[in-house]
């Protein structure tokens, strides 16, 4: 393939530098991936109002989410092991995040731990905070997030046990693996020299950086995925949000909401912000589309807390859609992971130079000249 020029070709290219286990660990979804399918299908099905003879000469894309400007309405999603798509993978996406003007969120389960991230880039990144059960483990780790100039926090909230992803067990990411299939993956990570040299041999530890000293023990993804089901912590409910609220002075967005009700209850506990998501159809399948999920949520919190959304967006074209349905912004999750595994920090750089390209031509043939005034009035609705 020459340059990849979309994201789905991003996608192609990650398909063939990594190993299976991990290109199927960022491409896969929960149980049959309706979700999954239906997060890209629903943006899809939206079409975009075109518009003719405005002066769209001059396009303003940047804008301003709690606090810090935004060189346009999107910021990398929290993505965990990326430091196993390349080397040192999070320090590199954080580096063509920050190059593009925008947040990066690193993972509680990413490879390179939060000083790492941070040792790498100029400016500070967000956090993203998952809860287990030691709370004086998540004390400190919300001590080390600060320390290392951390505003804002996302404290995802769906993921209270973990969906039944079955690709990584047909992998043999996670599950009880055979001597045979330690010896298929091995093989198949061979047949990867790209991936095997920098991310296997070269780009080590592959721990996982902010949770080492939590887990000890674990030596690999298949004793991770255990740790996990141990130590997340399945009982965390509302009053958890007031625990970690005591303990946090910046923004805290709730990400995982897709039900109405419980964005109410969301900026009535004082949470600063929410991403509505299903995680990317990775935990419960069956439920709707984000942003099949955007509108009644808007209509019930949008004039009283900043509301994101994720989930299916693959193109600049997308964001617009997301933006015109009420989001202030927009995280992307795979988009950015695919090409990371793809071609490291240029490819993610070049994927996020093509998402802002995308984006003003959307604009520019919608006739919106300031991403902030998107609305729906940019949409062609049933008439
Ligand atoms: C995720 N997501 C995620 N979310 C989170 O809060 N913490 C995490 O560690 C992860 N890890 C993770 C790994 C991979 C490989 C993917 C694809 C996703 C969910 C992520 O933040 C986001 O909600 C979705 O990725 C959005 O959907 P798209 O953009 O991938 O369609």
């Amino acid at each position: 393939m020459t340059q990849p020029a979309s994201v789905s070709d991003w996608r192609e290219r990650a398909k063939k530098r990594l190993p299976h286990m991990m290109f199927e660990y960022i491409d896969g979804g929960a149980y049959a991936e309706t979700t999954l399918r239906r997060n890209v299908e629903a943006i899809e099905r939206i079409a975009l109002r075109q518009r003719i003879l405005t002066d769209v000469s001059k396009l303003q894309l940047s804008t301003e989410l709690f606090g810090q400007k935004l060189a346009m309405p999107l910021l990398l999603a929290p993505v965990g092991m990326a430091g196993l798509y390349a080397r040192r993978g999070e320090v590199q996406a954080a580096r063509a995040a920050q190059a593009a003007g925008l947040p990066f969120c690193l993972s509680t389960v990413s490879i390179c731990s939060i000083e790492e991230v941070r040792a790498g880039t100029t400016e500070p990144i967000w956090f993203q905070l998952y809860m287990i059960k030691d709370r004086g483990y998540m004390e400190a780790l919300l001590q080390r997030a600060k320390a290392a100039g951390t505003k804002v926090l996302i404290f995802t909230v769906d993921l209270p046990v973990a969906g039944a992803r079955y690709r990584d067990v047909r992998s043999g990411l996670s599950g009880v693996l055979s001597p045979l299939d330690k010896l298929k993956r091995g093989i198949n990570g061979a047949m990867h020299p790209h991936w095997m040299w920098n991310v296997f041999l070269n780009g080590r530890p592959q721990s996982f950086g902010n949770l080492v000293d939590a887990m000890p023990n674990a030596k690999g993804t298949n004793d991770f995925a255990m740790w996990i089901g141990k130590n997340f912590d399945s009982s965390v409910s509302w009053e958890d949000f007031a625990w970690v609220r005591e303990r946090w002075d910046g923004p805290i967005i709730i990400k995982g909401i897709l039900d109405a009700e419980d964005a109410k209850r969301a900026a009535e506990v004082g949470a600063d912000g929410i991403v509505v998501s299903n995680h990317g159809g990775r935990q419960l399948d069956g439920v709707p589309a984000a942003i099949e999920a955007l509108p009644p949520i808007m209509r019930v919190v949008g004039d009283r807390m900043t509301v994101l959304m994720d989930g299916g967006v693959r193109s600049g074209l997308d964001v617009l859609k997301a933006l015109a349905l009420g989001a202030k912004g927009v995280l992307i999750g795979r988009a950015w992971a695919y090409a990371l595994g793809g071609g490291g920090e240029a490819g993610v750089r070049a994927m996020l130079l093509t998402m802002q390209r995308e984006l003003e031509v959307a604009m520019a043939l919608t006739g919106c000249t300031d991403v902030r005034t998107a609305g729906e009035h940019l949409l062609v609705r049933d008439r």
